[in-house]
Formats: structure tokens, sequence, C-alpha cells
């Protein structure tokens, strides 16, 4: 029975599985999609790199991948806030906390001097203020992922998401890819 099931089953509201500073670690799947459909150039920073599960997958791509979270998950540093960063890096790419990620998206926009790729929800294709944003800074490209994301391995897993990847330059037209994925 999936966990969920279970936790019902105790009175418990499945809401409450909700994990603190939404800590939901990456599939490595997830994370292979981006790297089979987008080649990054220079430095990669990680700046929500819970316990390194997204970026241990990146490092066997890109040596120079830098990592830091708000909390420490004992991976790269901790206590740094992306939302109050000034620094600036080549490539940003994260998981960003879901309920933040609107304004994962502003900073990320702000911080990356060439690439920003952000794992998140297939709905943040739409909505007028998300819209209004993407207007002005289009994605390159996204990178469907094809089946519900079980983050947790909770089973019966509800959302759908894709990866949205700008780059820094003029003239963007968006492309949509679908990714072949493998889940085991
Ligand atoms: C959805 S998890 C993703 C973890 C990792 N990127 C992965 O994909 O496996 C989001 C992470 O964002 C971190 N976080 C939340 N707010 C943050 C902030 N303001 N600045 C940096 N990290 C933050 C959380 O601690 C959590 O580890």
């Amino acid at each position: 029975m999936a966990v969920n099931e279970q936790y019902k089953l105790l009175g418990r509201k499945v809401e409450d599985l909700r994990q603190k500073e939404d800590f939901y670690p990456t599939p490595r799947y997830v994370t292979q999609a981006l790297l089979d459909n987008y080649d990054f150039s220079g430095k990669i920073w990680e700046p929500a790199c819970g316990d390194g599960r997204m970026a241990e997958v990146l490092k066997e791509k890109y040596s120079d991948v830098e990592c830091s979270d708000l909390v420490d998950r004992g991976y790269g540093e901790a206590g740094v806030d992306f939302l109050h960063s000034a620094k600036k890096a080549p490539n940003i790419i994260t998981n960003p906390p879901f309920q933040l990620a609107y304004e994962f998206i502003e900073q990320g926009l702000k911080l990356s001097e060439r690439t920003l790729a952000l794992l998140l929800p297939i709905r943040y294709l739409t909505g007028k203020k998300r819209a209004n944003l993407y207007a002005k800074f289009p994605p390159a490209k996204i990178i469907v992922i094809p089946n519900k994301v079980d983050f947790l391995g909770f089973g019966k897993p509800a959302m759908e998401f894709a990866w949205f990847v700008w780059e820094k330059s003029e003239g963007v037209r968006t492309e949509i890819v679908w990714a072949r994925v493998k889940t085991r």
C-alpha cells in the first residue's frame, strides 16, 4: 500500500506529509532528462541543493558544480538564502522549493549570466502573472518529464513537471521537447 494511503488510514491528512522547507529530492532520471536534452558551458551553481541528490548527477557530466542551501542537509554550503544572494553564476540549475518557485525564477534570471534551468510544475506554463514574465523572458527550452514525479517514493504522485531553461540572449523562441526517460 502506498505511503499516502497508509497515512490516510491512520487518520492523518496527506497534506501533513509536506516536507519542511519544501525538501523534495529529485529522482536521478529527472536530472538526467535535463542533461540529455541540454548542454551547459561553464560553472554551475545548484543553490537549493538539499542532500545533493541533483548535484551528484550534474557532477557526473560537469566538473565545476558549486552547491548551497538555506538549510544544513550535510551537503554543500549551508545557510545561503538564494533569494537574498547577490552572487552571480554562469549557470544556475535547481529544483526550487515549490512555495518559492516564482521568486526563484525572478532571482535566477537576475543572478544567472548564461543559463537558468529550473524544475517546475507543468502548470507553471499557465497563469497571468507568469505569462507576463514569460512574455518578457521567454524560456529557450521546455523539457517535459512524461510521467508524474514521485519525489519521496510515496506512490501515486499527483504532479507533472518540466525543466524550464532560460538563456540570457536576445530573440529567444521557445522550443519544447519531451524527454525519453527510464524511471528505474
Ligand atoms: C525541492 S528541494 C530540492 C533539493 C535538491 N535541489 C534536489 O533537487 O534534490 C528544495 C530545497 O530548497 C531549499 N530552500 C528552501 N528555501 C531556500 C532559499 N530561500 N534559499 C536556498 N535554498 C532554499 C530547501 O532547504 C530544500 O533543500
